[in-house]
């Protein structure tokens, strides 16, 4: 695999925040307690809920009042009880469970929790998915809980298997530091043969790691890459491969300085990003499992995919009462893909806009063609910080969600704007993305899956790239 594949990993994707160009206004001695927050968001959602029943503005797509799906699977019937001091306590003598960290930004994070849900399916067991961790948005914003991201019990119901969050296991609170022992794959698949995954490790549990066999890797042993195949990995979720595996080397719990070899009540490897069942980078494949079988089915939960299509509106100035429009979602990475661009001048290495608008075109003239509806809005979403490439987008009659003005930040979180750009992108009538880029990949084929929309994916690295 080539460089750039293995860059657009650790990918913080943050979206255009303009600082550069307007200042915020100024918020002196406006402080939001997180009681106020709490008691806004509640007048909001609210206010949300009256606006719909009231006027029921009805979208071309079916996102805004998407049905209610009732828990076709009751967590508290897979734990002992509400969440416990130690999580073991809390788990059911009779139920297998499997977990995973995510250390990698967000979109990465989302598709690592599909490789862990997909690994759930394989091997009949429950998964225990944590919060995403903010690493890469702000380390001091608290963990974001999948469940108001995600709709889980939409997922739940749609895979078929119940999925339980780590809050609802293990009190967030607790104090207590457990013991457990896991695999690390991580170990046995990079190419460096560094330590176990460094894992922000916020759930207060001391790991003891365990190597996995070699054959877990994807690709044959002398080829360069870090994936390891889903079906191998399985294996070790059941009794043959995991005791004849029991003696690969073992490091202690760096706290407790415990060796225990890998949990079988309650499964857990290192990361679960590498990780393929045909070959390296699978989502990118139109016949991905952990996409078809998962990822496809997590849907945005209700409350947040409301407030993407209130920022959208906004961003179009739909007037109150009318539906949101069908618009054609742009998603431009340059940021640190500049990196890659190995000292050729930007412009060069980037397609120009003049390019991208010759594929929204395209795909404008694909919507008229194949299914009649003529998309005149396009939004842009991208993490450029030049304000002058902004003027232009302005310019081709493009539109944008100005995050600073909407005060998406300080009313809601600094998570938010990562979280409504992916769901304003998924919501495109049509796509156009940056080859590259994990998060364009996901914006395209959710567009293509959820809405049956096309999609054009932006090539650039060399000048005229995408010149065609
Ligand atoms: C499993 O748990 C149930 C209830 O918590 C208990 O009654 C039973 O004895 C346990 N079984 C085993 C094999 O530990
Ligand atoms: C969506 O998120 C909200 C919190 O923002 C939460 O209260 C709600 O239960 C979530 N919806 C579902 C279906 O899980």
């Amino acid at each position: 695999m080539d460089r750039q594949d293995h860059d657009a990993y650790d990918d913080p994707e943050a979206p255009f925040i303009p600082t550069l160009a307007t200042k915020p206004r100024p918020t002196k001695g406006i402080k939001f307690s997180p009681k106020t927050i709490c008691a806004a968001l509640a007048a909001i959602s609210l206010l949300g809920i009256g606006f719909l029943l009231l006027h029921q503005p009805s979208s071309y797509i079916e996102t805004q009042n998407p049905p209610s799906y009732f828990a076709a699977f009751n967590s508290q019937s897979y734990l002992q009880g509400p969440p416990t001091q130690r999580f073991r306590d809390n788990l059911r003598n009779d139920t297998k469970y499997i977990t995973s960290w995510t250390s990698a930004g967000w979109t990465n994070d989302v598709m690592t929790y599909g490789n862990l849900i997909y690994l759930a399916l394989i091997t009949e067991r429950i998964p225990i998915i944590a919060k995403f961790l903010s690493s890469h948005i702000d380390p001091s914003e608290p963990p974001f809980p999948f469940g108001e991201v995600f709709d889980v019990p939409r997922l739940s119901q749609a895979i078929g298997t119940p999925l339980l969050e780590w809050q609802e296991v293990k009190d967030s609170e607790s104090q207590v530091l457990d013991d457990i022992g896991c695999w690390s794959v991580w170990e046995s698949v990079e190419r460096y043969k560094e330590d176990p995954r460094p894992l922000i490790n916020y759930l207060n549990t001391d790991i003891s790691w365990t190597r996995t066999p070699d054959w877990v890797k994807l690709t044959p042993p002398d080829e360069i890459d870090d994936h390891a195949s889903f079906w191998s990995l399985a294996t070790l979720g059941f009794p043959k491969a995991r005791s004849d595996n029991l003696g690969l080397p073992n490091r202690p719990s760096p706290q407790h300085h415990v060796s225990l070899p890998p949990d079988d009540h309650l499964l857990c490897f290192d990361l679960l990003y590498f990780i393929g069942a045909q070959r390296p980078w699978e989502w990118e494949s139109d016949y991905s499992p952990a996409w078809r079988f998962v990822g496809q089915h997590m849907r945005w939960n209700a409350s947040i995919e409301r407030l993407a299509d209130t920022h959208a509106r906004r961003a179009m100035n739909v007037p109150v009462g009318e539906p949101t429009p069908p618009y054609i979602s742009v998603h431009i990475r340059h940021g640190d893909f500049r990196d890659q661009c190995h000292g050729l001048a930007l412009d060069q290495c980037f397609a120009s806009l003049p390019i991208i608008a010759r594929r929204v075109s395209e795909v404008q003239e694909e919507l008229r063609t194949q299914k009649g509806i003529e998309v005149t809005h396009v939004i842009m979403t991208s993490d450029e910080l030049d304000p002058e490439w902004w003027s232009e987008v302005r310019a081709l009659g493009w539109t944008w969600v100005d995050y600073v003005k909407e005060r998406t930040e300080e009313i809601y979180g600094k998570w938010y704007p990562v979280f409504l750009d992916a769901i304003i992108q998924s919501n495109g009538a049509g796509f156009v993305g940056t080859r590259g880029s994990t998060m364009s990949n996901l914006a395209l084929r959710r567009v293509q899956t959820w809405h049956d929309g096309p999609t054009r994916i932006v090539q650039w690295g060399w000048p005229g790239a995408d010149n065609h």
